[in-house]
């Protein structure tokens, strides 16, 4: 006899293991089948964020700025330190335990909410019937009233760069590197390119970039990429725009990069060259034949706005969807599939999802773009206000970057808040709950910011969308 379940979620990364918890909460009886396997060969909750993603990379940037910090930024401080060295093997142990700890976390929370966490393979059939093989064990058929497939995504591979893991290889190989890699070479200066390139630059690698894009950060304000731009260039990071990757040949001295740019075909010569070119999403094995769910042409399952898919009682979210490859946004269609599945009111602002760039300076926006405001017709205006100006970015020794505001000129609704600088990934949070909230920009004006913070500078942008900045010329 098989097991029923009210919902079986397939996939347990931030999409999916929250709407586990979601549905649990909702009194639902649930299933969340995970098949992720670490390089250690353990399985582990948690996807590509906990293990592969979100999470190591930012414990990396942590220790890398430490380490760059305290060369570079303590002397000014008055801070005499002997040689400032480091040890890739602790940096890396201690990325691995931060992992092993949430991933734990996640186990531990399904068995809190009752969740029958199943760790295999799981395969949607007709009739909203999943196939699950476990790691070990006999196949087992498991019958439920809603599914929810939230399989996220995997790196593109790339024919002419193909992956050995070895040296050319992903963002998950290189977030365990044993070894700072004298030359270090990257294909595309995408989210990865530059925190990965960030990490390892500041660990000592010379780090080269190929961009196909002519413009940097081309998702991103142009304001805000200029100043990106500089910054990056004065780390060392060479990233070289317009140019294309032709061919990767892996052999015992490195790998031989051929790319070509607006002065030609170009070669260049690295230890390792890391691919991060996107991210496609993942549904290999996942859907019987006749299982009627629709791939788009980019291979990602086709939903509505409130993330159902073509079969009745199947949601899909996360990676495996249009919309922005975030956990965040994952998150978030995972409380409102699992919300929807309990019958109640359920919806997602698509328009106010935060992006952040966890550089140095971080980078973090959220609404639109000044040219997409530009393009849009709609009358606006800006203002924006520098961290120089700030008493609390200069106490830190991070005066790199600016706040900036895009408004509507009729109705002052704030239209995009932009932001580079220290703890941008913190600040956007106000950026996104007055959007969310609809707050016009005199709400943002009339709103007390503690002194002296960070924060002060988005209430100056906001000022200086009228003219009325008190602590920086208008
Ligand atoms: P995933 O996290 O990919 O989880 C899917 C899970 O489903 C996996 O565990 C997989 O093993 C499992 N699975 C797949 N198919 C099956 C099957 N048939 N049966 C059983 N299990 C299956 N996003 C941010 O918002 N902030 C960041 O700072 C950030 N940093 C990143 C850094 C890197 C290096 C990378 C690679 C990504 C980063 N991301 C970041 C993106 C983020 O990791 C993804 O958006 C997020 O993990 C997507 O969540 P998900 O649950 O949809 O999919
Ligand atoms: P990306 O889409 O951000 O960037 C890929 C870059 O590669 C683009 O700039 C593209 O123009 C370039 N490119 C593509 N083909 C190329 C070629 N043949 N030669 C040279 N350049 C080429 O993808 P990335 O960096 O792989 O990240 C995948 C996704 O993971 C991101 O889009 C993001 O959603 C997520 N992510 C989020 C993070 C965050 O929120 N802080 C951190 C890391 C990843």
């Amino acid at each position: 006899m098989s097991r029923k379940f009210d919902v079986v979620v397939i996939g347990a990364g931030p999409a999916g293991y929250v709407s586990a918890i979601r549905a649990a909460q909702h009194g639902k009886h649930v299933a969340c089948i995970d098949e992720w396997q670490n390089k250690d060969g353990k399985y582990a909750f948690g996807g590509t964020c906990l293990n592969a993603g979100c999470i190591p990379s930012k414990a990396l940037l942590e220790s890398s700025e430490l380490y760059h910090r305290a060369q570079h930024e303590f002397k000014k401080h008055g801070i005499t330190t002997g040689d400032v060295g480091i040890d890739i093997a602790a940096m890396q142990k201690r990325r691995a335990s931060i992992v092993r700890q949430l991933t734990g976390g996640i186990a531990g929370l399904l068995k809190a909410n009752k969740i029958e966490a199943l760790v295999g393979h799981g395969k949607l059939l007709a009739g909203r019937k999943v196939e699950f093989t476990p790691v070990d064990g006999d196949v087992e058929v498991l019958e439920a009233q809603h599914v929810i497939l939230a399989t996220g995504s995997t790196p593109i591979e790339l024919p002419m760069a193909k992956f050995d893991q070895e040296k050319i290889v992903d963002s998950w190989s290189a977030l365990e590197f044993d070894a700072v890699p004298g030359r270090l070479g990257i294909v595309g200066a995408g989210v990865i390119g530059l925190e990965l390139g960030s990490v390892w630059a500041r660990l000592g690698a010379e780090v080269t970039v190929i961009e196909a894009m002519g413009d940097l950060l081309f998702m991103a304000d142009r304001d805000i990429a200029k100043v990106a731009g500089k910054d990056f260039k004065s780390q060392g990071l060479d990233i070289k725009l317009g140019a294309r990757l032709v061919g990767a040949t892996a052999s015992a001295d490195g790998v031989t990069v051929n790319y070509e740019d607006q002065h030609g075909p170009q070669t260049l010569a690295v230890d390792k060259l890391v691919v991060a070119v996107g991210r496609r999403p993942f549904t290999d094995g996942l859907l019987a034949d006749d299982a009627g769910i629709q791939l788009d042409d980019r291979g990602f399952i086709e939903v509505d706005e409130e993330c159902r898919t073509r079969v009745k009682g199947v949601y899909a979210i996360g990676d495996c969807v249009r919309g922005p490859m975030l956990a965040h946004k994952g998150s978030e269609e995972g409380v409102m599939a699992a919300d929807l599945i309990a019958g109640e009111v359920a919806e997602l602002n698509y328009d106010v999802i935060p992006s952040v760039i966890y550089t140095a300076p971080e980078i973090a926006w959220v609404g639109q773009t000044e040219e997409q405001v530009k393009a849009s017709g709609r009358e606006y205006k800006t203002g924006s206000f520098p961290f120089a100006a700030s008493g609390r970015a200069k106490a830190m020794e991070q005066t790199s970057g600016m706040v900036k505001i895009i408004s509507a000129t009729d109705d002052d609704e704030i239209l995009g808040i932009h932001i580079i600088g220290p703890m941008a990934g913190e600040l956007i949070a106000e950026a996104v709950l007055a959007m969310e909230f609809s707050a016009s920009t005199e709400d943002l004006q009339r709103t007390i910011h503690a002194h002296p913070s960070l924060a002060e500078a988005v209430h100056e942008a906001a000022l200086a969308a009228d003219k009325r900045a008190l602590n920086y010329p208008n």
